[in-house]
């Protein structure tokens, strides 16, 4: 990337190395943390239900249009527009997405920094012999200091611009590889062990015997907001990424693969924790704590518990960071190649500025508790404009684009590689993307700030 003026770009080495960067983005935070809580928040089965529906009609088509912008344009977000519709206004999508970054890495930053805050817990053996309510107070009275979850945010924060600065190949796809299957290793261990405690059906039965009656507006737009969440979808972060794909690639059967695994990492991490919310008798709608509650409870009841707990938080702290990797790379990829700013200095910005609106996340669990705007706290309207607006909203612009405004030959040609790839399955693909996701997410939409009126109260 440092090379923008040769015309060549930099870009990832190699088919697995792709693979691995674009799902270190997809999985994350959003699978182990926001995932369990916005499922026990929403009344869980129901909620799933719609969630996968929108990974597959809707995720997987978006994430692909992503991919097809980003390596048509061979720029940064807003760069990609710029050059594919020149003098129109698709540029503001890229606008659009660049502020959603800073909106998630700021409240992303606060999470990624308790989980390191819990690296450190496990390692003390801070959990030994405490029963599940003293686990949630130790939560309770940890998020809601300020020196602690700030000096554990900026740590983070660090880390993610360190890599940031090494650049494509020798940061993001570096730290990309080989982690993951130890997380879903662990994450299998810890599931078994939870659907095995005494009263672990309660739970089984919360996350996969849908109850219709709990669906509403909000609902919905909640399950879209954490598809596009958990997907890195929606804000450029896969334009970005696209980007530095060879065009030998299959971008289809990419799409579809990060979906696939990101989609059951999210499952995985739902066996392991709702049998163990109802085993233990916590609530699965406690919100953004719930994992840092309930997991401790978990690792107490496996042998060896010690050292799953500390491996555990580390990987999951090591997600957090191929993707926060993922979010800041839209800002720095935007700064250097718009503004000729040098990658280092771009980053240094870029981090600061983001970590400066994270302070106020991570204080709004503590002395800013009290602080609210539009009724919500600094953290939740960070989280819902982001998620759920902002997402979705660059989702639909983004599916428009490529359905109407690219053509279908350039769509053709660049997922064909000029015709020497296959791409099956190409007419449906263009249909939903001109009608079915364009009309399902303003339907979400609308139905959600009460524009129409369609089931559900
Ligand atoms: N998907 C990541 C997770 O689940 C978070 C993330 C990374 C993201 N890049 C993104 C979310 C871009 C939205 C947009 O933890």
């Amino acid at each position: 990337m440092s090379d923008k003026d040769t015309g060549q770009r930099e870009g990832f080495s190699s088919k697995f190395g792709i693979l691995c960067a674009a799902a270190g983005s997809a999985i994350g935070l959003g699978n182990i943390w926001r995932f369990p809580y916005v499922v026990g928040d929403n009344g869980g089965g129901a909620f799933l239900l719609v969630y996968l529906a929108f990974i597959l009609v809707l995720g997987i088509p978006v994430m692909l249009s992503e991919f097809v912008i980003g390596r048509r344009g061979q720029r940064n977000t807003f760069g990609a527009f710029r050059r594919l519709a020149p003098g129109r206004p698709w540029w503001i999508i890229g606008i659009m997405g660049i502020a959603a970054a800073f909106m998630i890495l700021a409240f992303y930053s606060t999470i990624a920094g308790w989980t390191l805050e819990y690296v450190y817990k496990a390692a003390t053996n801070a959990f030994q012999g405490k029963s599940s309510d003293e686990l949630g107070t130790m939560f309770q009275s940890f998020h809601t200091q300020t020196f602690r979850p700030l000096m554990w945010q900026l740590v983070f924060m660090i880390m993610t611009a360190g890599i940031i600065i090494a650049g494509v190949k020798r940061g993001i796809e570096k730290y990309a590889k080989i982690l993951m299957p130890f997380l879903v290793l662990l994450l299998i261990v810890m599931a078994i062990r939870s659907i095995t405690l005494p009263g672990a059906m309660g739970g089984l039965q919360f996350l996969f015997k849908p109850d219709f009656s709990e669906l509403s507006p909000a609902v919905f737009l909640s399950a879209l907001g954490q598809a596009f969440f958990s997907l890195s979808i929606g804000m450029g972060a896969l334009i970005t990424y696209g980007s530095y794909i060879g065009k030998e690639n299959k971008l289809g059967n990419i799409s579809v693969e990060v979906s696939i695994a990101d989609t059951l990492i999210a499952l995985l991490a739902g066996v392991a924790i709702f049998p163990a919310v109802f085993a233990f008798g916590l609530e699965p709608g406690e919100g953004p704590g719930l994992i840092f509650h309930v997991l401790p409870n978990i690792f107490q009841q496996i042998p060896g518990g010690y050292f799953f707990s500390v491996i555990f938080f580390i990987l999951l702290a090591i997600a957090a960071l191929t993707s926060s990797i993922s979010i800041l790379e839209v800002v720095v990829a935007f700064l250097v190649e718009e503004l000729n700013i040098r990658r280092r200095h771009a980053t240094i910005m870029a981090a600061a500025a983001a970590t400066f609106v994270g302070v106020f996340c991570t204080l709004s669990f503590g002395v800013m508790e009290d602080t609210s705007l539009f009724g919500k706290t600094v953290f939740d309207l960070l989280d819902f404009t982001s998620s759920n607006v902002l997402l979705p909203l660059g989702g639909l612009f983004i599916v428009v684009f490529v359905g109407w405004f690219l053509g279908a030959s350039n769509v053709r040609d660049e997922l064909t590689n000029s015709g020497t790839l296959r791409f099956r399955l190409f007419s449906i693909f263009m249909f939903i993307l001109k009608f079915i996701a364009p009309v399902a997410i303003a339907i979400v939409f609308m139905n959600s700030i009460g524009l129409i009126k369609l089931g559900g109260s």
